[in-house]
């Protein structure tokens, strides 16, 4: 979603803002804009529709001066994508702009009483409102850091924000207020970096700082001072000590078709200090030092989207390897439905990007009513490490194709590792040796399946045609079911549906037809008999059937129309397999259809808005 930068710079500032806003492109956004200060102190915007590269060629000749500017990719909430939505947004004057992500919830009231100021509107954005409002306050005489505390204090929302103004040339200010996304301001030998993650900082030494709720900053080549109620405060400055991560796609066409075939390597990289396989023990010592996770009672799970699917498979695994009572929530719904959590409860919130912004809401709403978090994020330093201050890392690097699939099997690999853990607490009889050699082989069977695949492509390329699908599974495989249909949604733009199986004959069945593909998925174990009896009366109807197997032996060919197998494995284990199958089976069908595999449309990989 939306992605702020600003910079202080010797260097040539339009192309160190363009360099910073592409690190930012795999967040999605619809179109593009940055605004600098020239040595004639004037405000200059240019802004596009689009990408970044078209971007950067309508206006390769245009050659912007000054050595302050900000940037932001917009992911559109108030107002199509256009030239004249996108950011920065001047106020009424043009004397200042402002780059914002996430959403101002009373604008039109701002806006109304603005308008009766004399102040103008050009944008159909919430953002304008913030612009008009600085320049109101600033007209009325405030100081700049004055006006800002009091436009954050009349906007109901989320809001991080960069301001820049004719009136301070060489300043760039910002705020934050809610979740909307993190604002890391650095500084390194007198240039300025401001950024909404680590990685487009530009900077590999320095320091940085990251702006908290309701702090402003103002930074100038010369000093960084951040400010709450209107007092100067001192905040810790940390070291950047990560070096930018290259990423590239190597031998593969796409991010997302490198990402799946990472997975097994990642796999076993995640079991480094977390299992001993020669002691045949689970522990998680160094990274859970500041809670002990034996002293739970219970475990609410919360999360969105893939997170929100990995959460649900997380407490099947608790419950049942576990026998720990665990549930799992949306966060959107949990947030505002005034939840009733019981004393003892560990909350586990899901989030690849640490950014969400409904599972940031939820989180924290968590932490005012005091329970104990352990988050589940990939990448560090986000804002949902701060509200848990206890996080687990997925350890899956940089994830670029918007639609999840390492960070997801490494959240699902985490939350199985999770409730092997309680369950040798409890000295459970499933931590037998069979057990580790089981789970040590899984990344085996992963490559299996990717050395494998053009059965899966073959397959895909059969379905590419058609326009909805059902996906069902029980037990650990209905949370998959889900991704899976997710999955093809995401990148393919067909419409599916992902269900338990057991629920087809309370509604969906009536959809069974032969132009409306049934993906099961069939695992050896306590389901096996049920879902073979959902693709029987299916079959009955004429139904198309695709089978997701690792016991095709126990089927009859006759049952299906195509079939997709893995190796088999005790039923816990079969989701990080039926996962592979299922991300396979969804990028083929995309790629047959020619669609952008790594930035799908209207998706964005950081939702910073509820
Ligand atoms: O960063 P998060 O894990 O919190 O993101 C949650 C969802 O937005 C995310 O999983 C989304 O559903 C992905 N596009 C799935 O592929």
């Amino acid at each position: 979603m939306c992605g702020i930068v600003g910079n202080i710079t010797n260097k040539p500032i339009k192309d160190l803002l363009i360099n910073g806003l592409t690190e930012l492109e795999y967040r999605g956004y619809d179109s593009v804009g940055i605004a600098t200060i020239g040595s004639d102190n004037k405000i200059s915007i240019i802004k596009n529709k689009g990408k970044i590269k078209d971007f950067a060629n309508k206006y390769q000749n245009k050659s912007l001066q000054g050595n302050l500017g900000i940037g932001h990719t917009r992911w559109a909430t108030h107002g199509i994508p256009s030239e004249t939505n996108a950011h920065p947004i001047y106020d009424s004057d043009k004397k200042l702009a402002v780059v914002h992500n996430g959403i101002i919830e009373n604008y039109l009231e701002i806006k109304k009483d603005l308008i009766k100021e004399g102040f103008e509107f050009f944008t159909d954005t919430d953002t304008e409102c913030i612009a008009n409002l600085i320049s109101s306050f600033l007209k009325k005489d405030y100081t700049m850091i004055d006006s800002i505390t009091k436009t954050s204090e009349r906007i109901i929302g989320h809001a991080a924000v960069l301001v820049i103004s004719e009136y301070f040339p060489s300043t760039i200010f910002g705020f934050k207020k809610g979740f909307a996304g993190s604002i890391l301001v650095s500084k390194n030998n007198g240039e300025i970096s401001i950024s909404s993650d680590m990685q487009a900082l530009g900077f590999d030494v320095g320091d940085y700082v990251v702006l908290e709720d309701n702090e402003i900053f103002l930074a100038n080549s010369n000093k960084v001072e951040i400010y709450t109620d209107k007092k100067l405060i001192s905040k810790e400055w940390k070291k950047i000590n990560e070096k930018s991560e290259l990423v590239t796609k190597g031998k593969y066409k796409y991010f997302m078709e490198k990402e799946i075939h990472e997975q097994p390597n990642l796999f076993s990289d995640n079991f480094s200090g977390r299992i001993d396989f020669v002691n045949k023990s689970i522990s998680f010592i160094d990274e859970i030092n500041k809670i002990d996770l034996r002293k739970f009672k219970r475990i609410h799970l919360i999360g969105m989207g893939s997170s929100y699917n990995a959460c649900l498979l997380g407490s099947y695994w608790i419950e049942k390897i576990a026998k720990i009572p665990t549930v799992c929530s949306n966060s959107s719904e949990f947030r505002y439905r005034d939840p009733v959590i019981e004393e003892g409860t560990l909350i586990i919130p899901v989030s690849q990007s640490g950014e969400t912004a409904d599972t940031l809401s939820a989180s924290h709403l968590m932490k005012q009513s005091g329970y104990d978090q352990l988050s589940i994020v990939n990448a560090k330093n986000t804002e949902l490490d701060r509200i848990t201050n206890n996080s687990i890392y997925m350890r899956a690097n940089k994830e670029i194709g918007v639609a999840s699939t390492k960070t997801f099997m490494s959240t699902l690999q985490i939350l199985f590792t999770i409730a092997l853990y309680l369950a040798q607490n409890s000295n459970s009889k499933l931590i037998n040796n069979k057990l580790f050699d089981d789970y040590k082989n899984i990344p085996n069977y992963m490559n299996n399946i990717l050395d494998n695949s053009e059965l899966i492509k073959k397959i895909s390329k059969k379905y590419s045609e058609y326009s909805n699908f059902l996906y069902l599974g029980r037990g650990y495989n209905y949370p998959i079911a889900m991704e899976g249909a997710l999955k093809l949604k995401e990148l393919s733009y067909i419409h599916a549906e992902g269900y338990p199986a057991g629920e087809m004959k309370h509604g969906p069945i009536s959809l069974i037809e032969d132009k409306m593909p049934v993906f099961a998925i069939i695992t050896d174990g306590v389901y096996l008999n049920k879902m073979i009896s959902n693709i029987r009366e299916i079959d009955s109807r004429n139904g198309n059937i695709i089978v997701l197997s690792n016991c095709p032996d126990k089927l009859d060919k006759s049952w299906y129309s195509d079939l997709i197998n893995f190796d088999y494995t005790d039923d816990n284990f079969s989701p990080f397999l039926s996962t592979v199958c299922i991300q396979l089976f969804s990028i083929y069908i995309a790629m047959e259809r020619n669609l952008d595999i790594d930035q799908p449309r209207n998706l964005a990989k950081s939702v910073t808005v509820e």
